[in-house]
């Protein structure tokens, strides 16, 4: 239905007849000039009729058009210095292809603001906003260039199931459903599968997945509905060899997210490349630096959010950094399956951005009677994970891996809350749109 999108329009087109299709942006009558503001995906372009030029019927169409409907023009592209970009169409023919209704529940515009509830309400007609668009034209770039990184690297990707019955990272953060005759439960993690791939053989997995939480947080960090990437890989020596994949992974993510020039000034953001290798700091460590700041929290226990929030400070005052790994945390901490380093440590890791955990990771238990004691020890029942045992008692090899919560790296990339980085987002609150 269209030759080009209104970013393709150029002077060299200069009075060649292009066809656009769009929605009515904007609309203004001089009386003898009347202007429409045509919107794309790709910008915006003038459309301009002029009396005499134009036939009176097509004049009397872009009366009759309201803000928001989608049309057609098929017009000749002509310079005009006065044009917002230089350039506008000439129409010969406009089709109004569905007309909008009017009031508009939005403005698109962005002139009439909107509080994030109406604007989630109305996601389809937020989207159409060139700021709003920008972040998921970003998120797109960000996900594929993720796949294209780990099949670079010889990845295979993965796909466990969704429906599952028993807790992959604790009992408690579950959404029972029911499954014809029996209860089952939404996958909050694929780690008991991915795991379960490392006995195959294929090595190197990941898939880009979605984490089901029944969690009760109402937070700007936190949804019921997660997107990751997640990712195992076999014959790892320690959790050194996950870090690895790991940061060259989001550094390789981050840099093609800081390549978007044309969302990223729609967005009036930067994005500052880190370098390899990220910073490493032990959980100890951690909390010296939290301490140092007057922030007390007992060896043990999880650092809380006013912690991660002070410690994306203290690493950029003190290390210049952005972007940094906790490792080393207490054993208590983490879940079952995470290998232990001595008695009270693991071999794990979290990975913080600007304050904020965006991904946890660590070697595994490969060691079917350690594995089964730690379940014990965790007070779940070995029989509900007698599936996922079996795997060990054949040959598994020693492995590791990670979750990267793609919404909370988009979220701090461009810094903003969740919920503005997800096209519709699940909370406690909201299940529609
Ligand atoms: O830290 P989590 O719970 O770790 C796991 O799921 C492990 N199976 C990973 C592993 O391989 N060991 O989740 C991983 C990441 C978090 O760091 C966070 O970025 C994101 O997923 N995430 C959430 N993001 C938003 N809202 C929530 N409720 C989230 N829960 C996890
Ligand atoms: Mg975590």
């Amino acid at each position: 239905m269209r030759t080009h999108y209104s970013a393709n329009i150029t002077s060299k087109l200069e009075d060649e007849i292009v066809l656009l299709c769009g929605w009515v942006h904007e609309k203004r009558n001089l009386g003898k000039v009347k202007f429409l503001v045509l919107r794309d995906r790709e910008g915006f372009i003038q459309v301009t009729a002029k009396k005499g030029a134009t036939d009176d019927e097509m004049l009397e169409v872009i009366d009759s058009i309201s803000k928001e409907s989608v049309i057609q023009v098929k017009g000749r592209v002509k310079l005009n210095q006065k044009a917002p970009n230089g350039l506008e169409i000439n129409p010969e023919k406009i089709v109004l292809i569905n007309s909008s209704e009017s009031p508009l529940p939005l403005d698109v515009t962005g002139k009439v603001p909107a509080d994030t509830d109406t604007r989630l309400n109305n996601r389809f007609m937020d989207l159409r906003k060139p700021k709003i668009a920008s972040i998921f034209k970003i998120r797109s770039i960000l996900i594929n260039r993720a796949r294209e990184y780990l099949g670079e690297k010889g990845f295979i990707e993965m796909c466990s199931p969704k429906i599952i019955a028993s807790a992959s990272e604790g009992g408690t953060d579950l959404f029972p459903i029911s499954y014809f005759d029996r209860e089952a439960f939404l996958a909050q993690s694929p780690q008991l599968y991915k795991q379960m791939m490392m006995a195959t053989g294929l090595d190197k997995v990941y898939e880009t997945t979605t984490y089901f939480r029944a969690e009760e947080h109402d937070t700007r960090r936190h949804l019921n509905e997660v997107s990751a990437v997640d990712l195992e890989m076999a014959f790892i020596e320690d959790e050194e060899d996950v870090m690895r994949v790991l940061e060259k992974l989001v550094c390789e993510m981050i840099k093609e997210a800081s390549g978007c020039e044309k969302e990223l000034s729609i967005l009036d953001k930067k994005i500052n490349n880190p370098t390899l290798p990220i910073k490493r700091i032990t959980y100890d460590s951690a909390l010296d630096l939290l301490a140092e700041k007057n922030k007390k929290i007992t060896w043990g226990e999880d650092i809380d959010t006013e912690g991660e929030k002070l410690l994306g400070e203290v690493m950029q005052e003190k290390h210049n950094t952005e972007i940094y790994f906790i490792t080393k945390y207490p054993l208590e901490s983490k879940p079952f399956y995470t290998m232990p380093d001595d008695k009270k440590i693991s071999r794990s890791f979290d990975l913080g951005y600007k304050g904020v955990e965006i991904s946890s990771g660590s070697q595994r238990i490969h060691d079917p009677v350690l594995l089964k004691a730690r379940i014990n020890y965790h007070n779940l029942n070995p029989d509900n994970f007698e599936y996922y045992l079996k795997c060990f008692r054949y040959g598994m090899p020693p492995h590791g891996g990670f979750g990267l919560g793609i919404d909370r790296l988009l979220m701090q990339l461009l810094d903003l809350s969740i919920r503005e980085v997800v096209y519709f987002p699940r909370d406690r609150h909201r299940l529609t749109p």
